[in-house]
């Protein structure tokens, strides 16, 4: 089975968590998507109602063409459950997030959720995170100054580009710095760190965020946080 197919078997699976009634989480990316539509296609066929948090103008856009109720975080009382995709996680349910550029909402609404499930592909388990690259998010002033920080930091920082000359803008109009991360074996102090750092706003570490996996392989598999 490939990737595709396990993303969409996980995207199913995670649909059996909600509810009728609940506010549910929409992540960012491909997994994402498929969840994004299959909830909405079970709950036109139950007639349920589904508010969505989405994290992302992509998923905002995508459901609400689907025909559900997106609402702001600011709006909601709660966040039941938020279903997302991830670019790597580990054994602890610890992970690296933010290959679509959406790790600021994504941290902000999974921190905001009683229950955080991720949906990937057998491809994205690893026994030690670091092998894609770490996301940092960093407002446009002064952005040059944070890569030189975190060149100084042996990081090899990489601005993600739009195109050959345009750096990619984040839904907050942010820019985001790619990092190497795979000679660091302290990633909480690293996490600390990067966040110390004047002009960064956010980074995609995940640690002790998420609740559950679930691996799109025949049979799913599910970790679970203990
Ligand atoms: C978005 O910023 C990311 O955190 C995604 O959740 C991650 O890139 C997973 O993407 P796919 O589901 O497309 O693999």
């Amino acid at each position: 089975m490939n990737a595709t197919e396990q993303k969409q078997r996980a995207a199913l699976a995670a649909v059996n968590e909600i509810q009728d009634g609940m506010v549910v989480g929409l992540g960012t990316g491909s997994t994402a998507a498929f969840f994004i539509r299959a909830l909405i296609e079970k709950a036109h066929a139950n007639g349920w109602q589904i508010t969505g948090v989405a994290t992302s103008k992509r998923s905002a856009e995508l459901a609400r063409t689907l025909g559900m109720v997106v609402k702001d975080i600011d709006e909601v009382n709660a966040i039941d459950v938020t279903v997302d995709g991830a670019d790597e996680f580990d054994s602890y349910l610890n992970g690296i997030k933010g290959g679509g550029a959406a790790l600021l909402y994504e941290k902000v609404v999974a921190l905001r959720s009683k229950k955080n499930i991720w949906i990937v592909d057998e491809s994205k388990q690893s026994n030690r995170l670091g092998s894609f690259p770490l996301p940092v998010e960093v407002i446009e002033f002064g952005a040059q100054q944070v890569a030189l920080t975190l060149q100084h930091m042996n990081l090899h920082p990489r601005f993600r580009m739009k195109n050959e000359r345009e750096h990619l803008l984040t839904d907050s109009g942010h820019n985001i710095i790619d990092v190497d991360i795979s000679h660091i074996t302290d990633l909480t102090t690293l996490a600390d760190q990067l966040k110390s750092i004047t002009g960064v706003v956010e980074h995609g570490l995940f640690i002790g965020i998420c609740d559950k996996v679930i691996i799109g392989t025949t049979p799913v598999q599910v970790l679970s946080k203990n």
